[in-house]
């Protein structure tokens, strides 16, 4: 890649370099370059005790179930995107959840789950369901305010929240698999913030509608982490952690 500096440019110009497929591929490039299904390559790592393998099954069918949510969002939201630049984006991160998703059923494989798809039914957890059930309905009715709000603000901020405390407790080859997805959901809780930032400086009145949609998703976020963390026998201090964390993040973005 040639020198480049995006500090250069004007803030229109910025945006639309920043969320360019050509930035996204050289951005991936540098952190998915010798990995295989987010692994790298040759690396050994101990298995788990039978305890440990099946928290760690339950977990990852739920993050499944919020890839796959956010893979089927971001491909609907491309047709009521209101910009160009906007598609552009949004196409890179169809592709980013897609592999999200495929890094994760390929670690359940891993781990011996022969039916991933089955796996996940049996595991999924009631309030991520219906939090994916809204989200998709945002996106049937083409509102692109509170959709985009919906999936790159809290579904983001959720996962980022969640993947990174998972990352600090994983087994290896998790947390390695965890570490390239975590830097792409970054990458998409950055579209969500600087989209609406713009557009609710233009036009303030959204931000009623949006803290509306807030509080609805807020109370199925933190009953799914209630409840996986319950799953998993989480001790409590770190679960009360996880739902404030999760509340700090989307308070400092300020958008509602
Ligand atoms: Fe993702
Ligand atoms: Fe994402």
């Amino acid at each position: 890649m040639s020198e480049f500096n995006p500090h250069s440019l004007d803030e229109d110009e910025f945006l639309e370099e920043v969320h360019s497929v050509d930035f996204w591929f050289h951005a991936v490039d540098g952190y998915l370059r010798d990995r295989t299904y987010g692994r790298i390559e040759g690396a050994s790592h101990p298995d788990l005790d039978d305890t440990d393998r099946d928290n760690l099954i339950t977990t990852l069918c739920n993050y499944c179930i919020g890839e796959t949510a956010a893979l089927e969002a971001s491909s609907g939201l491309i047709s009521i995107a209101p910009n160009r630049h906007s598609k552009i984006f949004l196409a890179t991160q169809v592709v980013d959840e897609a592999r999200h998703l495929e890094v994760f059923l390929r670690r359940l494989r891993d781990l011996g789950v022969e039916d991933p798809e089955s796996e996940i039914s049996v595991r999924a957890n009631p309030h991520l369901v219906a939090f994916k059930d809204r989200l998709m309905e945002l996106v049937a009715g083409h509102d692109w305010d509170a959709a985009v709000f919906a999936q790159n603000v809290v579904l983001e901020t959720m996962e980022y929240t969640a993947f990174r405390a998972h990352m600090s407790t994983a087994d290896p080859a998790t947390a390695e698999v965890l570490d390239g997805v975590v830097k792409d959901e970054r990458r998409h809780l950055g579209f969500g913030e600087n989209d609406l930032g713009r557009r609710l400086m233009a036009m303030p009145e959204k931000r009623q509608r949006l803290a509306e949609i807030r509080r609805e998703l807020d109370n199925l976020v933190l009953a799914t982490f209630e409840e996986v963390q319950d799953s998993l026998g989480a001790d409590r201090s770190r679960r009360v952690d996880l739902g404030s964390e999760y509340l700090d993040a989307i308070e400092r973005l300020g958008l509602t």
